[in-house]
């Protein structure tokens, strides 16, 4: 296992170490008495600029599981930039901790704290990315089905930081990924660029459409929120726009999909219905408990 000097994006990783990284996720959801001291001695600063149940709680337990001890730094005390600046916050944070795991508005903040305090730091989500989510989604993936480059994920919804984690570590995998947006919202130009990069070293697919016809067949249908944490877009045109992209009982049959994924929170009755969510069908406990096995991984191989 090599070790990791960041995370920021899935695309600082090549297809051995995210492998490597699942694997060792995997080990850590079976084996957690093995890696009870991985952290001991290390303290590990949690910073959230934006609101978190998962990320905040998986962190902070997985932390404790590994040995290891958090500092929780929130909206108030977290607000980077305002109080002082975000070198000096990672400058300061750096004379005490051994790791910074930040939630940010903005991706170049998470650089400004790289920059400053010399540290590893983790993204807990960004404008950008959503690297821990698209692990422990893809460690759910390979808990279903083995080998992750037969998998075939859509994701409907918002070209947003989820999907452009997912498309990475799609990419990297070697899966094949469909993404179904409305027409204006696409996954950002530059991601999947380095997704077809990605992709033409590693045999995956990736297939962008407007049309929810084109994730017939996938093997799990995925979505997330229409208005993210921070988008100031006015909710009602955005409730119009994604309406036709709700995900419910009907297209999951429609589509002939088995499995439904989402990152959460879910906004009931908007992007998914009661009936998939609740439903043998959906993944979102699996998802949500891996996050801890996926960043406990990230953190050993930070240590290691
Ligand atoms: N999926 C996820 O990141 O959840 P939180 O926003 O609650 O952390
Ligand atoms: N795309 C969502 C994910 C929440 C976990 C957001 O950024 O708000």
């Amino acid at each position: 296992m090599s070790k990791l000097k960041q995370l920021l994006s899935l695309a600082e990783l090549n297809p051995a170490e995210l492998n490597d990284l699942l694997n060792l996720a995997l080990s850590v959801k079976q084996q957690p008495h093995q890696y009870s001291q991985a952290l001991a001695g290390k303290s590990i600063a949690l910073i959230f600029e934006k609101p978190s149940l998962r990320t905040r709680v998986s962190f902070d337990v997985g932390i404790y599981k590994l040995g290891g001890h958090s500092v929780y730094l929130d909206q108030q005390n977290g607000a980077m930039g305002k109080r002082e600046t975000v070198a000096d916050f990672g400058a300061n944070l750096a004379c005490w901790t051994d790791a910074i795991v930040a939630r940010v508005f903005s991706q170049a903040t998470l650089d400004q704290l790289v920059k400053a305090s010399q540290k590893p730091v983790i993204n807990a989500l960004s404008d950008w990315y959503h690297p821990c989510q698209a692990l422990a989604d893809l460690l759910a993936l390979k808990e279903r089905f083995g080998n992750l480059s037969k998998v075939h994920l859509a994701y409907v919804g918002d070209g947003n930081n989820v999907c452009h984690s997912l498309m990475i570590g799609a990419a990297l995998s070697g899966m094949k990924m469909t993404v179904v947006t409305p027409k204006g919202f696409e996954p950002s130009t530059q991601v999947l660029e380095q997704a077809k990069n990605i992709s033409a070293a590693t045999g995956a697919k990736l297939v962008l459409s407007s049309s929810l016809s084109a994730a017939e067949g996938a093997d799990a249908l995925y979505t997330d929120t229409w208005l993210s944490m921070g988008d100031k877009a006015d909710p009602s045109v955005i409730e119009r726009t994604f309406r036709p992209y709700q995900i419910n009982a009907n297209v999951m049959e429609n589509l002939a999909v088995k499995y439904f994924m989402h990152c959460l929170p879910a906004h009931r009755e908007h992007e998914v219905t009661s009936d998939v969510l609740d439903s043998d069908a959906s993944l979102i406990l699996q998802q949500a408990e891996n996050r801890m096995h996926a960043q406990n991984a990230v953190l050993i191989s930070l240590f290691a």
